[in-house]
């Protein structure tokens, strides 16, 4: 859409994902569900197995570069979709890439985690789901590091500053472009969230294009009031880089299927990942795009999305999860 690739077109980018994805009616599950259920296959920007992350980075990388930057901090759990992608885009521009993730070191890497190894990623495993030790310990390795002469790049958990959410005003740019190609007027785009990078983007593309429709965060562990807060404030201060207010009216964070928290399996995410595989040959992952589907088919089920209504379901990613 040209109103957001011109204010964007300011900003420092370098294409990592392969763009556009693809987005088109899931036919099946629609029937299924009697409702009019189109799909973003966000999962497939292409680098390095894809997934929302990858739109952070053609803008974090950009920056990064420019800076100067030799070395790339990241945190995140041990199976990180976020963490898997940094050490990609380590290696791909010749960063050294430093991951400290909760979680014990497994005798035998896995899924995301294979892959952080793979790269020869330097990982620092915390064994506590503390997120203020984590950070401790972060910070901890950027003090040596930079201590040694290193430039750094510090990420927060999923990549979530206001450089990264310009990945997602511009996703918002390529989903407009698509309901006009199919000539489809949307009245709710759904996806999951968690540290708010991929929310803030969104509404803040929904902000400059004036769309009126409803987005939809389903969290996945943060409560609906402290989200809500994290999208806003995020997408403010990317806004603030294109001077644009963000409406706080356009947040809406639905809370009502983490279940028992980060990572905890539901049963109707369990089933949501079963539908989607068997209707659609669509793979979701247990702690992301499972619960939004979870959402996505209960709005359906309960008529708080109705038959004459079109929605969009944003494939965030994640699937390697399945692996793990
Ligand atoms: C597959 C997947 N979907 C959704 C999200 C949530 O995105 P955000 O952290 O930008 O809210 C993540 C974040 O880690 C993710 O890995």
């Amino acid at each position: 859409m040209k109103k957001i690739d011109d204010l964007l077109s300011q900003m420092d980018q370098e294409p990592v994902s392969l763009l556009p994805t693809p987005f088109y009616r899931m036919n099946s599950l629609s029937k299924l569900l009697e409702c009019n259920i189109y799909i973003k296959r966000d999962d497939l920007t292409g680098f390095a197995f894809g997934g929302n992350k990858t739109r952070k980075f053609d803008f974090l990388i950009a920056d990064a570069l420019k800076k100067g930057c030799d070395t790339i901090i990241g945190i995140g759990a041990n199976q990180s979709n976020f963490c898997r992608i940094l050490a990609c885009i380590g290696a791909k521009y010749g960063l050294t890439v430093h991951l400290i993730l909760n979680g014990k070191e497994p005798k035998n890497p896995t899924g995301n985690l294979l892959i952080d190894h793979l790269l020869d990623a330097t990982i620092y495993h915390i064994d506590t789901i503390d997120p203020e030790e984590r950070m401790k310990k972060a910070l901890e390795v950027k003090n040596h590091l930079e201590y040694n002469g290193k430039n750094i790049y510090f990420l927060p958990p999923g990549g979530s500053t206001s450089i990264g959410t310009l990945g997602y005003i511009a996703g918002w740019g390529e989903l407009m472009d698509d309901f006009e190609r199919h000539q489809i007027v949307v009245d709710k785009v759904i996806h999951a969230s968690s540290s708010a990078g991929t929310q803030a983007g969104l509404v803040a593309g929904q902000a400059i294009t004036g769309w009126s429709g409803e987005i939809i965060g389903m969290s996945v562990d943060v409560p609906k009031d402290e989200l809500e807060k994290n999208v806003y404030n995020l997408a403010q201060s990317a806004g603030d880089f294109l001077n644009i207010q963000i409406p706080e009216s356009i947040i809406n964070v639905d809370e009502n299927y983490i279940g028992k928290g980060y990572g905890i399996r539901t049963a109707g995410c369990e089933e949501a990942v079963e539908l989607f595989a068997k209707n659609e040959g669509i793979f979701l992952d247990y702690v992301y795009t499972g619960k939004a589907a979870h959402g996505l088919i209960d709005y359906c089920r309960s008529g708080k999305i109705t038959p004459d209504e079109t929605v969009v379901f944003i494939h965030t990613g994640g699937n390697i999860e399945l692996f793990e």
